[in-house]
């Protein structure tokens, strides 16, 4: 199972959605079964590290992203994965507007699998990278139950 988190820079949101996950089917220990990377729609941060914001926030919860810098979402990157996740209703227009017609179903915004379909907060302005993370754990979650629960 192949995922893909995007935001806009890939410095704050997707790569916190990257590494949650990650952790999430470590911990299950079935990490094997995943490949899971995170992009951006703006060329605006590429090549950078990730926010000191979404570091800090993770590194409470024993996780590294050590190595991570930011990279663009791709037209390639349709076939390469299963879910392609954006953060809000902007991401979502801007990786519509990227990728292919979206005939396999992948592109969805990632709270809407979840009870209570939203964007994830945005840290951008706010600084509050804490309720991004419970939005972002919420997401993942109910994420990883829908594949779960059709047996991958
Ligand atoms: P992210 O946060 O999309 O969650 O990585 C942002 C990063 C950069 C900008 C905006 C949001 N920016 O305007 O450059």
């Amino acid at each position: 199972m192949n995922i893909l988190f995007v935001c806009l820079g890939n410095i704050c949101r997707s790569p916190m959605a990257e590494f949650v996950m990650k952790d999430m089917v470590e911990k299950k220990g079935i990490s094997d079964d995943f490949y899971i990377a995170s992009a951006a729609t703006s060329t605006e941060e590429i090549g950078n590290s990730v926010h000191p914001g979404t570091r800090r926030k993770l590194s409470e919860y024993g996780i590294s992203v050590a190595g991570k810098t930011a990279v663009q979402l791709k037209r390639s990157d349709y076939e390469k994965y299963d879910y392609i996740l954006g953060m809000d209703g902007y991401n979502m227009r801007n990786i519509r507007r990227m990728l292919p017609e979206d005939t396999g179903n992948k592109i969805h915004r990632l709270l809407d699998f979840s009870k209570n379909p939203r964007d994830i907060a945005d840290p951008w302005y706010t600084g509050d990278f804490d309720t991004t993370y419970d939005d972002i754990y919420e997401g993942c979650e109910a994420l990883l139950e829908k594949i779960l629960k059709e047996g991958h």
